[in-house]
C-alpha cells in the first residue's frame, strides 16, 4: 500500500483573465499523495483559480498540469470530465446540493453520472453508510433546505467520498459555517486522512486547517510566497 495512488503537479502555471487581471503568476506546486494541502492567501489572490486548474475544472493560459505524468492539456473535455468524475470529489463554500434532491439522491449523483444504467438501490445502500458514518442517516430522506449548513457540508462531503475519489477538491469549505460547524468540519477533515488516507486540497481563508497540516501554500497576488 505504499505505492502511490496518483501524482499531480502543476508547473509554471500561468492564468490571466480579460481584465488582464494576472491570477495566477507563474506558480509550481505538487499535490503529495495521502497528504492535506491547504492553500491560503488573501482574497482574490488566486486559491479559487489554482484549485480549478488543479481539478481540471479550468485550464491554464500557459504551463502545465500533469496527472499521473501525463499533460493534461493533451485531454479533451470528455476525458477531463471523466477524470473529474473517477479520481476527484468535490466540496463548495454553497454546497452546491439540488434542492429537487433528497439527501440520499444527491450522494448519489456522482455515481449516477459514472454509470446511469445500474440499479439506484444498490447506490442508495452505498449512500446510507457515508450517511450513517457522517451521522445524518436519519436525513437521507430530507430535502437539502430542511438541513442546517453543518449539516449540508456533511451531505457535500458524503457525495465527494461515494465515488471512491483520489483526491477531494475544497474550496472555501467552511466558509458558510458557523464556528462549531466550521472546526467540526476541520475535525472530519482530519479524521478521514488519518483514518482513510483521504487526499485534500483546501482553498481556506480559515485559519483552523493549518492545526491539521504543514503542507501549506501561501499564494499572494497570484504568487507562491513565503509567510513570516
Ligand atoms: N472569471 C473571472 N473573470 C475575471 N477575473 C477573475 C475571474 N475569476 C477570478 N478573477 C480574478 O482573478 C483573481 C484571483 O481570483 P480567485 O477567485 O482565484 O481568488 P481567491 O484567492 O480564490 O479569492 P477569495 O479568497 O475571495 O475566494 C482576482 O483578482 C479575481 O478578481
Ligand atoms: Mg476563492
Amino acid at each position: 500500500m505504499n505505492e502511490k495512488s496518483f501524482t499531480l503537479s502543476g508547473l509554471n502555471i500561468v492564468k490571466t483573465y480579460e481584465t488582464n487581471v494576472k491570477a495566477l503568476d507563474d506558480v509550481t506546486i505538487s499535490i503529495p499523495d495521502g497528504e492535506i494541502t491547504v492553500i491560503m492567501g488573501p482574497s482574490g489572490s488566486g486559491k479559487t483559480t489554482l484549485l480549478n486548474i488543479l481539478a481540471l475544472l479550468d485550464t491554464p493560459d500557459s504551463g502545465k498540469v500533469l496527472l499521473d505524468g501525463k499533460d493534461t492539456s493533451k485531454f479533451d473535455e470528455k476525458e477531463r470530465a471523466r477524470i473529474r468524475n473517477e479520481m476527484f470529489g468535490f466540496v463548495f463554500q454553497f454546497f452546491h446540493l439540488i434542492p429537487e434532491l433528497t439527501v440520499e439522491e444527491n450522494v448519489i449523483v456522482p455515481l449516477m453520472i459514472r454509470n446511469p444504467f445500474i440499479s439506484l438501490c444498490a447506490y442508495r445502500e452505498k449512500a446510507r453508510k457515508l450517511l450513517d458514518e457522517f451521522h445524518i442517516g436519519n436525513k437521507a430522506s430530507s430535502y437539502p433546505n430542511k438541513l442546517s449548513g453543518g449539516e449540508r457540508q456533511r451531505v457535500a462531503i458524503c457525495r465527494s467520498l461515494i465515488g471512491e475519489p483520489k483526491i477531494i477538491f475544497a474550496d472555501e469549505p467552511t466558509g458558510n459555517l458557523d464556528k462549531i460547524a466550521a472546526l467540526e468540519l476541520v475535525d472530519l477533515i482530519k479524521t478521514l486522512n488519518k483514518e482513510k488516507k483521504k487526499t485534500f486540497v483546501i482553498a481556506t481563508h480559515n485559519e483552523n486547517f493549518l492545526k491539521i497540516t504543514t503542507n501549506i501554500i501561501y499564494l499572494s497576488g497570484g504568487k507562491i510566497v513565503n509567510r513570516e
